[in-house]
């Protein structure tokens, strides 16, 4: 579905290199984590695979559905079918959560919100109306966005730490509607996350530190790399007990 391909960027500002040679697969109806320390790069992955202006020389391709797309505009690459929800979502004081979901799709009916409302575990009658403002939750928040990224009916879906910040309970709920978004699209999730616990739902992951692929396989031989790396024990271990199969190391001075 998505292939990154010896993919290099750098900062517009200093010619910093902010991606250095990438390389990892998101198949067709998989759940694949970006992994990494603060300022690793992931949030970098996820605008370079969205075409979003902000960066300088780039190298390297972006394939989707075996179409080189490196070079497209953010709009053309959404018309293929990607899509992004932020890491920090923007507020709309005063806008409702309608014209909210309206806003990524100006033809979706009435109906179609309420369903993704309901996917996303609020109560349609209580929020198609409400207003975007502070009196929302943390939680509410993000599935509101969840929504709106989903009435898009993406073949890709770019959730950038959808579970920042968020309890237990709540980030547990939000891996059960990513499951749920998932069926109900047939879509491939690319989720940038810090939890051991998106082991739950992703099959295969990507470890990235200063800008480099550092591993790329099965979730938890990542994960698990990840740990070690961050001196952190392992609870991967703890979800599914068995074999792990080694990640593909990428040897980070090529
Ligand atoms: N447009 C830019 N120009 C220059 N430097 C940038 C640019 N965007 C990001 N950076 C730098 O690149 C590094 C990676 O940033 P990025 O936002 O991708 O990290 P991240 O892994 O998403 O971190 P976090 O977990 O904190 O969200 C950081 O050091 C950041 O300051
Ligand atoms: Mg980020």
């Amino acid at each position: 579905m998505l292939e990154v391909k010896n993919f290099s960027i750098a900062s517009k500002e200093n010619d910093l290199i902010l991606l250095d040679n990438i390389n990892f697969k998101v198949q067709k109806g998989e759940i694949h984590c970006i992994l990494g320390k603060n300022g690793s790069g992931k949030t970098t992955v996820a605008y370079s695979i969205m075409g979003l202006d902000r960066y300088g020389k780039k190298e390297g391709k972006i394939l989707f559905e075996g179409e080189d797309i490196t070079n497209l505009e953010p709009y053309e690459r959404a018309k293929k079918g990607i899509t992004i929800a932020f890491q920090e979502p923007a507020r709309f004081e005063g806008l409702r959560v309608c014209d909210f979901l309206r806003a990524g799709k100006k033809d979706a009916t009435k109906t179609q919100m309420e369903k993704a409302l309901d996917i996303v575990g609020l109560d349609p009658a209580d929020f198609i109306d409400r207003s975007l403002d502070d009196k929302l939750s943390g939680g509410e928040r993000k599935r509101i966005e969840l929504a709106s990224v989903m009435i898009m009916k993406p073949k890709l879906m770019i959730l950038d730490e959808p579970d920042a910040s968020l309890d237990i309970i709540v980030y547990n709920e939000l891996y059960d509607i990513m499951l749920r978004m998932k069926e109900e699209l047939g879509c491939s999730i690319l989720l940038i996350t810090h939890r051991e616990e998106a082991g739950l739902i992703a099959s295969g992951a990507t470890l990235i530190s200063k800008g480099k692929v550092m591993a790329t396989g099965p979730f938890r031989c990542v994960m698990r790399k990840y740990c070690t790396s961050e001196g952190k024990r392992d609870r991967c271990i703890a979800f599914k007990k068995g074999t792990f199969s080694k990640p593909i190391l990428i040897d980070s001075k090529k």
